[in-house]
């Protein structure tokens, strides 16, 4: 008995990931490539702390290892990349791999100004790869289970909306002082621009009123770290709707959504870790999520199955049976949805700024 002789284009060749960034995310995103993501696999890894690229590598049977990213753009054998390095490399990064013709999957921001992105955008455009932006809220169950009841019109006309972040703390951040300005804008509320955005979807953000504050560092306050904020945005279609965000929630990692309109509400995000409940003389208790990774393991997942999809199906040109279903809704965050939520980021910290309400369109660089 021999092997059959068969050629490549009957084979499902796998979809070859770099990864550009090894760090917290970086290595989440790398493990789900290798572990989790069926028909992937995780070619190469970039990062200029090599110690990190490589300890990552070694527990995940990677071989190709640099601390220069332009090495993994240069080579034939990637067909996309996952960048996860800090935010202010992410448009230059985005530009340059669109340039060596990868795909390109980004952690959130896109980018620090909107010229920047715009820049790498038109890159992207101009190669004619795939791009997908990090907003990993989309893909959990819940969050989806709620935007389908809206394309559906479930809540009716959108009247009010709700998205709030509270990251899981101790009540003091260690590590404040390694937290670039603006991040709470920037990093963590444009996720919630992003959910309001697609729940609202079709109606633009017009303008915005952020407030913000450092109520858990209060002494860093006169550095212009900001830890609280809260911020209204008025939409086009007259819709009102309210983010929040504070970097030390006690009781862990809080991630909610919501939406009431003229025939009802519906809500996404879930307060305990499983379903299960204690039941005591003192009451009922329950876990409650601590760790993004832990609160979004599959949404995170499932982004990246998602961009392997798309990239498996613009490399190999195949028809749409092996690419899933469409949904009723759409789903996955690419340019424009990437612009208009750092937009929003880029209002709020003119709107903080000013300390008035602030246009969000045509937003201009920080
Ligand atoms: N979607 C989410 O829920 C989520 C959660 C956490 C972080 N993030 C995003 O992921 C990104 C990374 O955050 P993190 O927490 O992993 O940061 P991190 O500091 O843990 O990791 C960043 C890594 O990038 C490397 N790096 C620095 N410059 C680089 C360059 N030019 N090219 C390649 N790598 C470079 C660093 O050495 C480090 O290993 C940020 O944009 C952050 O907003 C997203």
């Amino acid at each position: 008995m021999a092997y059959l002789n068969r050629n490549a284009s009957g084979v499902a060749l796998p979809v070859r990931i770099g990864l550009i960034g090894s760090g917290w995310m970086g290595a989440f995103h790398a493990e789900s490539i290798a572990r989790r993501v069926p028909g992937a696999v995780l070619a190469a890894i970039a990062d200029p702390n090599l110690e990190s690229a490589e300890a990552l590598a070694g527990a995940l049977g990677t071989t190709k290892v640099t601390a220069d990213a332009a090495d993994l753009l240069a080579d034939p054998e990637i067909d996309g990349v996952v960048i996860a390095s800090p935010a202010r490399f992410h448009s230059a990064l985005i530009g340059q791999a669109a340039a060596a013709g990868k795909h390109v999957f980004c952690e959130k921001p896109a980018g620090l100004g909107l010229e920047e992105l715009d820049t790498a955008l038109a890159a992207v455009e101009a190669a004619g790869v795939h791009f997908q932006i990090g907003f990993n809220r989309r893909y959990a169950a819940d969050f989806q289970a709620a935007k389908k009841d809206l394309a559906a019109g479930i809540a009716g006309e959108p009247q009010l909306l709700r998205s709030l972040t509270r990251d899981p703390g101790t009540g003091s951040i260690g590590h404040a002082a390694r937290i670039p300005a603006w991040t709470i804008f920037l990093e963590t509320l444009i996720h919630d621009f992003d959910t309001l955005n697609w729940f609202n979807e079709g109606a633009e953000p017009v303008e915005v009123y952020a407030v913000a504050d450092a109520l858990v560092e209060p002494g860093l306050r006169d550095q212009g770290f900001l830890d609280t904020a809260v911020v209204t945005i008025r939409y086009s279609n007259g819709a009102i709707a309210v983010a929040e965000a504070n970097f030390s929630a006690l009781y862990g990692y809080d991630i909610r959504g919501e939406v009431f309109g003229s025939k009802g509400m519906v809500q996404a995000g879930r307060s305990t870790e499983t379903a299960a409940r204690r039941f005591t003389a003192e009451g009922m208790s329950a876990d409650t999520p601590r760790l993004n990774v832990e609160l979004f393991r599959q949404a995170y997942t499932d982004e990246l199955v998602d961009f392997a999809d798309a990239v498996r199906a613009r490399r190999d040109g195949r028809s749409d049976d092996t690419v899933p279903a469409p949904k009723p809704f759409t789903l996955t965050p690419g340019a424009l949805d990437a612009r208009r939520a750092l937009a929003m980021a880029l209002a709020c910290i003119e709107s903080v700024k000013q300390g008035t309400p602030v246009a969000v369109n045509e937003r201009a660089v920080l």
